[in-house]
């Protein structure tokens, strides 16, 4: 059965591998991202947010089967929690009245195995108090110390402590829509090649995110089970991070949290 599934960050790396499988297997498709796709927006604003909304009603005429948040970036910057925790959750509050009044309904966002390395907890506690301007602050004030990596790693445990938190939720699993995380390991896209690409800066990376299983993964390898989770054929998974890593997980929690 055909359906209209939206994916932000559809222009690039794990995105655009996503809307690329989903239209591959006959649906439709409303691919968002910054400069290029069906709607254009900059998720890092609530100006582009409200924007993301109002456009994804034009187009599919109020109903959605399926939200795939992907757009997201690496940056030791504040625009980092802006977009990846606040734009992801202002794109699911946004289109959770679409996702409603759809088939089936499914929403998934991209976490990351960062998530499980050190956070900022003023930027955390911040981002899941859904204080955008207080979160702003914690991670500019981390930048400013010189623990700038600390941003990323914040949004992508906030966003998944969200996930865990608002999927039992009535509006959410009362209204019959599943929400959940994939967490990749290090998938190579724009976002990680320049990082991959210099060898001091790949040793590092290869030591916070071991991945035993087949190593750094292409994103045509997360897509799969993004599109999976977005399916009616997920009836009863909801609030989970899943980890799409090649093992990395495993090996750096072990087997005390499953
Ligand atoms: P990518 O750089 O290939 O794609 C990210 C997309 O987000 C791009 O198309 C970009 O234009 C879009 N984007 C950037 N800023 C935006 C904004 N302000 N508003 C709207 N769209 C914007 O990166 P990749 O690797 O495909 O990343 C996708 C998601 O996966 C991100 O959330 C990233 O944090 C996450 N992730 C990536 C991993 C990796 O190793 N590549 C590992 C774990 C998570």
């Amino acid at each position: 059965m055909p359906r209209t599934c939206l994916v932000t960050g559809a222009a690039s790396g794990i995105g655009h591998a996503t809307a690329a499988l989903l239209r591959q297997r006959g649906h439709t498709v409303i691919g968002a991202d910054l400069h290029a796709g069906d709607i254009r927006a900059d998720l890092a604003t609530d100006e582009g947010r409200a924007a993301l909304v109002a456009r994804a009603r034009e187009l599919t005429g109020g109903r959605l089967d399926a939200v795939v948040c992907c757009a997201g970036v690496a940056r030791f910057d504040p625009v980092t929690i802006r977009l990846n925790h606040f734009g992801a959750v202002a794109t699911l509050d946004g289109l959770l009245p679409l996702l409603a009044a759809g088939t089936e309904p499914r929403a998934v966002v991209v976490g990351s195995i960062d998530s499980v390395h050190p956070t900022d907890p003023e930027t955390v506690a911040a981002a899941l108090a859904g204080d955008e301007a207080a979160a702003v602050a914690a991670a500019r004030a981390a930048v400013d110390r010189g623990e700038g990596h600390l941003v990323y790693s914040s949004s992508k445990a906030a966003l998944s402590r969200w996930v865990r938190r608002t999927a039992v939720t009535d509006a959410w699993a009362g209204a019959g829509v599943t929400l959940n995380a994939v967490a990749p390991g290090v998938v190579v896209t724009p976002l990680t090649r320049p990082l991959l690409d210099d060898p001091a800066t790949r040793a590092l990376v290869e030591r916070a995110v071991p991945m035993p299983l087949h190593g750094h993964a292409r994103p045509e390898q997360i897509a799969p089970l993004i599109a999976w989770l977005a399916s009616p054929e997920n009836a009863l998974v909801t609030g989970q991070v899943v980890f799409a890593d090649g093992g990395a997980d495993a090996v750096l929690r072990g087997d005390g949290t499953w």
